[in-house]
């Protein structure tokens, strides 16, 4: 085999070595699904922190914010370019990435509130493309949702502008915002689903680098900082965590060579771009958003040291900070943080009395892309290590505290609802389905009506897999969780919510602005791309039948389709061989719970996944 390429497969039985020069030294089988081809040296480059991006001159852009003029400021001007680059995430080694201005993690665009944002996206790439800001208020045409819809995504050679208002949810009568609802921590990213194709291609896009954060501050988050309560930018460390694969050449690895792809699993963890990283830190409190922007893995946060002060979930500021625990079906663990794909944890970390080394770590094993085994080691996978300055204390520290107020919250009350939706998601025939149903952007399965909160029950199906789901343009309010508890940081708001294994969660929702088309979908980004994704519309009133809150709603249960035809061709390395998953039932056997600590297993000696 030309390549070299280090693969073996833990999961399945029928997989094997196939490698010509296999070095199991490094390895165990149980704790890893797929080995890179070079393996890096842990903590020799230091964390980057993506650029912030540049205002361009005004254009005449071709989008609307879908709101009078009069009550937004005067627009910000950006244009990105996505396209190939080169990116050293193993250290001395150049990899081929695509990314947003060729980097990754892309720029970060930050933005004001009611200060609206118009970016140009172009595409300089061989593949078809386009992006979601994730977590954001926006209009439908420039949500990038499904992007099969209307036709909106950008091919090669061309650009599409987006427009966003950057408002909180409002009134629509009169354009009073909510500030319970203003974001805080988004992250744009590709989400294109190819209609010659009828399949995504987010996930090959995300995990070769189109991926970037965008901030929005108003004024209660700004005089929060001003006020010396939060950390300023220059203490605000937005931190992508993404699990890559290389082959023997430094290449990225993405092959869907069968189409029973769970879900793609690296096993060298790129921070902001770079395998393990050092990033020195001066003694005191930092704020880190922490982004699990993996196709398919679950992480799990815990500190060497310390603990996390917990003070935004996903895209919003919490009521108050808490200290955060990580809850599967096997438990509860206290300060450690459990991240599904796109979830954000937004935390203060003190510095201020640390050892000189304080270790971020991966505690989480995950071989394979259906779930996490809950399996948990001791002390876990470095992520980070900080190293911390010599020397006091910092003076005039920030004063965040659990008794700090944050972002006020408002909570859906029951009697509000009127309309009961439920969705299950579930594994069928090979691929992912949502009500038994593949994503068709053609077919609306939810019109709820603007300004009416609804209540979703939305369930996993089954079969021993995860799925973490994400509903565009709104929060939703997790009320009830079947089959774990749920943490103090997700009482409030998230945009996704984690339906491990037989887990059923109640949620509340309320659209309030935007008409038209948007998206659910599990963010396993493998499942979201085949195909276990829905559109629903926002309608107004007037448009919307009379809902009925006894009837569970949803489109009668269509045509199963069997034979989703193969991706387009995508430049990356491979192979990957066998194990992706071909010939699995639906169903799976293998338990979890476990927690192991390994007296080999420190910080230093892990590289990639477990001990
Ligand atoms: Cu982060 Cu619809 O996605
Ligand atoms: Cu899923």
């Amino acid at each position: 085999m030309a390549l070299g390429l280090l693969i073996t497969i833990s999961m399945f039985a029928a997989g094997s070595a196939i490698a010509d020069e296999a070095d199991f030294s490094n390895f165990r089988e149980e704790d890893i699904g797929l080995v890179s081809g070079i393996q890096p040296k842990p903590f020799t480059a230091e964390m980057p922190v993506a650029q912030v991006a540049q205002q361009v001159a005004p254009f005449s852009p071709q989008c609307s914010m879908e709101v009078p003029d009069s009550i937004l400021g005067t627009p910000e001007f950006f244009e990105i370019r996505m396209k190939r680059g080169k990116s050293q995430i193993l250290p001395g080694v150049d990899t081929e990435i695509i990314g947003f201005d060729g980097t990754f993690p892309g720029p970060t665009i930050k933005a004001r509130a009611n200060i609206p944002t118009i970016v140009r996206f172009w595409n300089d790439l061989d593949v078809v493309t386009i992006v979601h800001n994730h977590g954001g208020h926006q209009p439908a045409p420039s949500d990038g949702a499904a992007s099969v819809i209307e036709g909106r995504l950008i091919r090669p050679g061309s650009f599409r502008d987006f427009c966003y208002p950057n408002l909180g949810d409002f009134d629509p009568a009169t354009f009073q915002q909510d500030v319970a609802e203003f974001p805080s921590t988004q992250w744009y990213h590709d989400h294109a689903h190819v209609p010659e194709v009828d399949k995504g291609i987010t996930g090959h896009n995300v995990y070769m680098g189109l991926a970037g954060f965008y901030l929005v501050k108003d004024a209660l988050e700004q005089n929060l900082v001003d006020s010396n309560v939060l950390p300023k930018d220059e203490y605000d460390i937005p931190v992508v965590i993404q699990d890559k694969l290389f082959d023997t050449n430094g290449r990225l690895i993405f092959d869907e060579a069968d189409n029973q792809f769970n879900g793609l699993l690296g096993d060298v963890f790129a921070v902001n771009g770079k395998a393990q990283p050092v990033f020195h830190v001066e003694r005191r409190k930092y704020r880190f958003r922490f982004l699990n922007g993996s196709t398919a893995r679950f992480i799990q946060l815990a500190l060497s040291h310390g603990k996390f002060l917990q003070i935004g979930t996903d895209t919003w500021l919490l009521p108050h900070p808490v200290e955060p625990t990580a809850s599967d079906n096997d438990g509860t663990r206290p300060n450690e943080i459990r991240l599904a794909p796109a979830n954000r944890a937004d935390v203060i970390i003190d510095f201020s009395t640390a050892p000189r080394e304080v270790f971020l770590n991966n505690v989480l094993t995950h071989t394979t892309g259906r779930r996490p085994e809950n399996k948990i080691v001791l002390p876990g996978v470095g992520l980070i290590k900080f190293i911390v300055a010599d020397g006091p204390p910092v003076e005039n520290d920030v004063t965040v505290s659990t008794a700090t107020p944050l972002r006020p919250h408002n909570a859906i009350s029951a009697d509000l609802i009127k309309t009961v939706r439920e969705f299950v998601f579930k594994r069928n025939k090979g691929h992912w389905t949502v009500n038994g149903q593949f994503f068709d952007h053609g077919r609306i399965d939810a019109d709820p009506i603007a300004g009416e909160p609804e209540q979703w029950n939305l369930i996993n199906g089954g079969g021993g897999w995860a799925h973490p789901i994400h509903i565009h343009d709104d929060a939703h309010q997790i009320v009830s969780m079947k089959g774990r508890n749920l943490d103090p940081q997700d009482r409030f708001k998230v945009d996704t919510v984690r339906l491990e294994s037989g887990n059923e969660a109640v949620i509340r929702i309320a659209f309030r602005n935007f008409l038209g088309p948007f998206v659910m979908h599990c963010h396993n980004l493998e499942h979201e791309d085949m195909a276990m994704m829905i559109r629903f519309d926002i309608v107004e009133k007037s448009l919307g039948g009379e809902a009925d809150a006894s009837e569970v709603q949803f489109g009668a249960p269509g045509e199963k389709r069997t034979d989703l035809p193969p991706l387009l061709p995508i430049t990356t390395a491979g192979p990957l061989g066998p194990g992706s998953g071909l010939g699995e039932s639906d169903a799976d056997p293998t338990p979890g719970g476990q927690v192991i600590t390994g007296e080999e297993a420190t910080q230093e000696t892990i590289q990639g996944l477990a001990p």
